[in-house]
């Protein structure tokens, strides 16, 4: 499938400016491709007991799997300076990602862009391979 890169950085725009973010004002925005062509979204969600807050990406990642699904082909993220995805959200991505996902991300304005697949941003991954 052609992948359309800027629908699903607009997306994760879009998800950005809902990121509640009282704590390190620190907004994210993020949007998953689904291998059925549908597009799942999130946004950084903080909290006063701090480690109860989650990531963008697994907001969108956990969007698209409680629909029912699991083959996520792309992963578009949001942020002021290009931040680039935390390792438990690489992890969980990479559940659901075969090797040659992709994962995009893009400042909240601007045409910068940085791009790398899933076996480079998180290589020699464990995955349920291990647990045959
Ligand atoms: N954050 C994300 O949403 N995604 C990441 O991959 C890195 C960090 C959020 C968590 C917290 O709300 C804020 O950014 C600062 O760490």
């Amino acid at each position: 499938m052609k992948i359309d890169f800027e629908k699903l950085v607009d997306e994760a725009r879009r998800a950005r400016r809902n990121a509640y973010v009282p704590y390190s004002r620190y907004a994210v925005g993020a949007a998953v491709l689904t291998q059925s062509g549908k597009i799942f979204s999130g946004c950084n969600i903080e909290n006063a007991a701090y480690p109860s807050g989650l990531c963008a990406e697994r907001v969108a990642i956990f969007k698209a799997v409680s629909e029912g699904e699991r083959e996520l082909i792309a992963l578009a993220v949001v942020t002021s300076n290009l931040g680039s995805p935390c390792g438990a959200c690489r992890q969980v991505f990479s559940e659901f990602a075969d090797d040659d996902a992709m994962i995009i991300l893009a400042p909240a304005r601007g045409s910068r862009r940085k791009k790398f697949s899933m076996k480079q941003i998180l290589p020699d991954r464990f995955g349920p391979h291990h647990l045959q």
